[in-house]
């Protein structure tokens, strides 16, 4: 007989009653019940309880024999289960599937971990066995919605006149700002290509190329200090279009998430998203990726106690600094024990020197430095931070901008341990007008926040001679629930403005000449103006699939120390390949 299966795993219900089927799948339980012996078959849709009954001795003696993760076929017929025996979590709940004929096609050894959601093994073995992972329905879920986004992704800019262009992986390094993972050379002794950390230089040359509207789905690759929303291999939506401007990259990209989240979660999303400014963002919520499921916007109260005569205060504001404070509704009536661990996470977690807090309960206002201040002071305080009864007032003071970056990860604590986080909500926002570069204070030179391709606003231009630090950019980045989930800007599209950009970041003319003559020898060849985005795919699926790690989101990804365990790479490799790549390693270097 065929062992072709007539039916998945997922799909069989009363409607089949009385149907002859094939089934195939692995095992996932077993209960033998001495005449019955059930067993939950799974596959990648579903499960089915397929029985075999002692009436068919040599079937339900084989059956003994079955094991969970067994790959087995099965010809049966579909029972409607008694009333008594329906499980309404299933979508093949009201039927099991009577055996008739049993094909076992491999036999499994018992794994190293039970294939089910609700399982605590380490992540580590997980990894290693992770084609094991990847059967558990959890993840397997995680890696169909991806695969589902992809198709709506490309139908979406297909829809809209985008070419899909394939560039290369082994190219010349592009700065991202991390390190480049290199590819030595056989055939060009001592040369090495680097695999894309995006493909930034290539996708704009396809504009001047005239391609006008070019996306792809493509993988890039950082060698950076890894996070649980980073990996050194992963994946961008990357969007170049030519004549256009940031309103356009806006409301395309809107429409783009309000469509993902509509067909994929049933959710609307409100468009288009508001925008803040970097500025704005830093000092309203102390982020540049303010997470906006919940307000607590930061408030300044520098001006009030720059006079209040308390010492720590007054000396802050003089120095330059800055004393910020955001209220925490309703928590008023903490207690001192509360306070006290607060303060320490605030010390430990944030970087700020100590925490300064306020509380209004019955009328009165209490300050834990109040008997430094008149008590008007602190009604003005608590007024500017928006306080009122029964509201907790926390207070920051040090330099900019650090103490805004301390307020920001203390406001994100406090969100999260008085449970303010609204986690049903997708709060989208765009920040906007980044800096163009910063300055390092170790290295003693310009680096650009977003990429040297990026275009300077053109009402900033002529600040570019004397005061680089003031020159606001062209460049935006998507925001999704305090996660940066896409950026990109307008390009510089003229030889000599982008020449000048480079000699400001320290690349002199023979070096850039060197490097990304490429670019510019493109841009004289008539470039049109232009800009885009790269969207982190693998942080949208990971929200989307409300999944805690990149790891979950990703078929075979590396852990924390850019390792994959499965096939235990990177690895040394023997001394004959290395010769033919013209390498030796270093002595130090522990084989
Ligand atoms: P950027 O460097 O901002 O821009 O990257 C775009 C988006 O990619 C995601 N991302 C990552 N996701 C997982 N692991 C990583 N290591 C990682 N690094 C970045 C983020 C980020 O917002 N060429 C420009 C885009 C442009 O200007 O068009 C670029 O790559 O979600």
């Amino acid at each position: 007989m065929s062992w072709l299966r007539t039916h998945t795993c997922g799909e069989l219900d009363v409607k089949n009653k009385g149907e002859e089927v094939v089934l195939n799948g692995w095992i996932s339980t077993r209960r033998d019940l001495g005449g019955l012996i059930f067993i939950d078959l799974r596959d990648r849709y579903g499960i089915t309880q397929i029985v075999f009954d002692e009436s068919n001795k040599t079937l339900h003696e084989q059956a003994e024999y079955l094991r969970p993760e067994f790959v087995i076929g099965v010809e049966g017929r579909v029972l409607e289960r008694t009333k008594a025996t329906v499980n309404p979590d299933m979508n093949t709940g009201e039927i099991e599937v009577e055996v008739t004929g049993l094909n076992v096609y491999s036999k499994a050894q018992t794994p190293p971990f039970e294939i089910k959601d609700d399982i605590t093994t380490n992540e580590e073995v997980r990894l290693r066995y992770r084609y094991l992972d990847l059967r558990r329905p959890a993840i397997q879920n995680n890696l169909l919605l991806r695969s589902r986004v992809y198709h709506t992704i490309r139908n979406f800019y297909h829809g809209r006149q985008f070419a899909e262009v394939e560039t290369p992986f082994l190219m010349r390094s592009t700065p991202e700002g991390a390190r480049d993972y290199l590819v030595p050379s056989r055939v060009n002794a001592g040369r090495f290509f680097a695999l894309p950390q995006s493909p930034q230089t290539y996708k704009q040359l396809l504009m001047v190329s005239g391609f006008d509207r070019y996306f792809q789905i493509v993988k890039c690759f950082r060698d950076e200090d890894l996070r649980s929303d980073r990996q050194p291999e992963f994946t961008q939506v990357d969007v170049e279009m030519s004549f256009i401007n940031e309103d356009v990259i806006y409301d395309t990209h809107e429409q783009l998430m309000a469509e993902l989240w509509k067909t994929h979660l049933g959710t609307d999303v409100t468009i288009p998203f508001p925008r803040l400014t970097y500025h704005e963002a830093i000092t309203t919520y102390g982020s540049d990726k303010p997470d906006l499921r919940f307000e607590v916007p930061i408030s300044d109260l520098s001006e009030i106690v720059a006079g209040s005569g308390f010492k720590i205060f007054q000396s802050t504001v003089e120095k330059g600094g800055r004393v910020v404070a955001i209220t925490i509704p309703g928590q008023g009536s903490l207690g001192r024990g509360a306070l006290d661990r607060l303060t320490e996470k605030a010390k430990s977690q944030t970087g700020a020197g100590g925490m300064i807090f306020m509380k209004i309960t019955d009328g009165e206002i209490t300050c834990s430095v109040g008997k430094f201040l008149e008590e008007e002071t602190m009604r003005q305080m608590a007024e500017k931070a928006g306080a009122g009864e029964g509201d907790l007032v926390l207070i920051l003071a040090g330099p900019v901008p650090d103490v805004y970056q301390q307020m920001g990860s203390l406001r994100l604590i406090a969100g999260s341990d008085f449970q303010l986080i609204d986690t049903s909500k997708a709060k989208f926002l765009w920040v906007t007008d980044f800096p163009l570069f910063e300055w390092s204070r170790e290295d003693l030179r310009y680096y650009s926040l977003h990429h040297p391709f990026t275009s300077p606003r053109p009402e900033d231009l002529h600040l570019l001679d004397h005061s680089p630090e003031k020159v606001n950019a062209r460049a935006y980045d998507l925001v999704l629930n305090g996660n940066e989930i896409g950026g990109g800007s307008m390009r510089i599209h003229d030889t000599e403005l982008q020449q000048k950009v480079f000699g400001i970041l320290g690349i002199d003319e023979e070096e850039a000449e060197n490097k990304f003559g490429f670019l510019l020898n493109a841009f004289r060849f008539g470039a049109p103006p232009h800009g885009g985005i790269a969207l982190g795919l693998d942080r949208i699926i990971m929200l989307m699939a409300g999944a805690q790690s990149l790891r979950d989101v990703i078929a075979f990804p590396k852990n924390q120390k850019a390792q994959s365990l499965m096939d235990n790479s990177p690895d040394v490799v023997d001394e004959h390949q290395l010769k033919e790549l013209h390498i030796a390693l270093r002595k130090t270097v522990v084989q």
